[in-house]
């Protein structure tokens, strides 16, 4: 498959999302915010009041996910849960759920077929070292965690949801904790990915030095 792809992996609030869509939009390719895959699991999992510990049952929903991706709009059947899936509560289950190798597994062929011409910029934990490790270009972002307690915040307030300083640094902590100590897909970068640390970094910077290595391997 010589389909190109770009990685963009990173904890959360690394600023990911933003950038991954800025370099598709740029590129003319599309986009896979896999985040959004384990969040629609998760929501239908709370939904549904499936408990953590029936793990077959929460693969069950991810694997019959009808999902469709429209613009900023995110459709779980015919409801647009594009702003459900951002509420804290949705992320905390969902990188509980993302400790589930059944999860995870059900979650791995739809991922694939996100790759089409003209090419996919794919973000999220283990996007260059699962699910396309061969991957054209691979970038790793990261950013303090002071910073991204800061753009969790401005993100939930932005979208009307309450927030507290405090707790979000407690939830981050905690979710990098979840993300980076898993034994399956565990958030690591990959060994040829790019380091980009985006601390000081604005996300229009940022989109700039991924473009400019992906010139060079293109
Ligand atoms: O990126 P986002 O915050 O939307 O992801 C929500 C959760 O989904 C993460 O905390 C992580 O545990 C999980 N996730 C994952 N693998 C991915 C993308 C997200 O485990 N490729």
């Amino acid at each position: 498959n010589n389909i190109p792809v770009i990685t963009i992996d990173g904890p959360t609030a690394s600023g990911k999302g933003t950038v991954a869509h800025l370099v598709a939009e740029r590129l003319g390719f599309h986009m896979l915010d896999s985040g959004a895959l384990y969040r629609l699991t998760a929501l239908q999992a709370l939904r549904r009041e499936v408990p953590l510990t029936d793990e077959h049952a929460i693969a069950k929903l991810g694997e019959h996910l009808e999902v469709t991706f429209k613009g900023d709009a995110i459709y779980l059947g015919t409801e647009n849960v594009a702003h459900a899936i951002r509420a804290e509560e949705v992320g905390n289950m969902a990188s509980k759920i993302a400790a589930l190798p059944t999860v995870r597994q059900a979650l791995y062929s739809l991922q694939l077929a996100f790759r089409k011409t003209p090419g996919l910029v794919a973000d999220g934990r283990d996007m260059g070292t699962v699910i396309f490790p061969g991957a054209t270009l691979k970038v790793f972002l990261t950013a303090s965690t002071e910073a991204r307690a800061q753009r969790r915040y401005k993100q939930l307030i932005d979208k009307g949801f309450p927030a507290k300083m405090e707790d979000l640094l407690a939830d981050l902590q905690a979710r990098d904790a979840r993300d980076m100590n898993r034994a399956v897909a565990p958030l690591a970068p990959a060994q040829d990915a790019h380091l980009l640390d985006t601390s000081q970094m604005s996300a229009a910077d940022a989109v700039e030095q991924v473009l400019a290595w992906y010139a060079q391997v293109r």
